[in-house]
């Protein structure tokens, strides 16, 4: 994987535009997210935990969103049933095209299928484990409720769903301290004021948080029997939704 830092928004910017999964984010990402995304690693290895649990002999198992694959390989290691696959979809060509190799370079078994697509046009099917790892915060509101029905469509009984995303808050204090908190864990790992906020304005219409309320009655609305936050960290949690 690539190890190259982050300093992507290091630099004042004239100009600030919307941040996108291009080439100059996929070749410094793993090092972005892990100073960005407090508790990202421990997600990673805990959906990794997860698979070994849930997965169903003869399954799919969908890493929507997968970027350079992090999840994808987390489970692979951990999946222990025969005739299962794992689908990694991406719409960021950079992403897919590093995700590719970085899948060839691993030594696991399970095979493994990344696809270039939006995760709107992917059919779902035979799945018992789904993620979307930071990804359904990307796509536009409106189409989330969508998203999640098909997704409840294509999973086995007993298969399990984990979205992990950065919430919003009502409560305005709560909304402030979490932002701050999240500046303070930023700072620790080395970004400095100005780059935290280029990025910021860089995000500001392309990732569009919503409340775990907000979360929690989509998913139960598209016929999941339970869901809970199984992890947090300042604004950041991760969800699981039991088919
Ligand atoms: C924060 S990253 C996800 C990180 C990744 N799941 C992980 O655990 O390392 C969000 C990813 O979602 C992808 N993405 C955003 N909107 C998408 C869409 N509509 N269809 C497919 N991928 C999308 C982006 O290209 C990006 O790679």
């Amino acid at each position: 994987m690539s190890n190259q830092k982050d300093l992507l928004y290091s630099d004042l910017l004239g100009k600030i535009s919307d941040f996108s999964f291009d080439e100059s984010v996929a070749s410094v990402f793993p090092d972005m997210i892990k100073r960005s995304v407090p508790g990202y690693g421990a997600i990673i290895s805990m959906i990794g935990m997860m698979a070994g649990r849930y997965v169903k002999r003869d399954s799919n198992c969908y890493d929507l969103g997968c970027s350079l694959g992090a999840t994808t390989l987390a489970m692979r290691k951990q999946i222990n049933q025969q005739g299962c696959r794992i689908i990694a979809v991406d719409n960021s060509d950079a992403m897919v095209d590093r995700c590719k190799k970085i899948v060839e370079d691993d030594s696991s078994q399970v095979p493994v299928e990344v696809i270039c697509r939006d995760i709107q046009d992917v059919e779902i099917n035979n799945a018992s484990i789904v993620v979307l790892n930071f990804t359904l915060q990307f796509i536009d509101p409106e189409k989330r409720q969508g998203i999640i029905n098909k997704i409840y469509k294509g999973m086995l009984p007993g298969g399990i769903l984990v979205i992990s995303e950065k919430l919003s808050y009502q409560d305005k204090d709560i909304q402030n301290l979490f932002i701050d908190m999240h500046h303070e864990f930023k700072k620790a790992h080395g970004y400095s004021d100005l780059e935290i906020s280029q990025k910021r304005t860089a995000l500001e219409e392309v990732l569009i948080p919503e409340d775990i309320e907000t979360h929690k009655k989509r998913i139960l609305k598209a016929g999941f029997s339970s869901c809970d936050v199984w992890f947090q960290c300042f604004n950041f949690a991760s969800l699981l939704a039991l088919k």
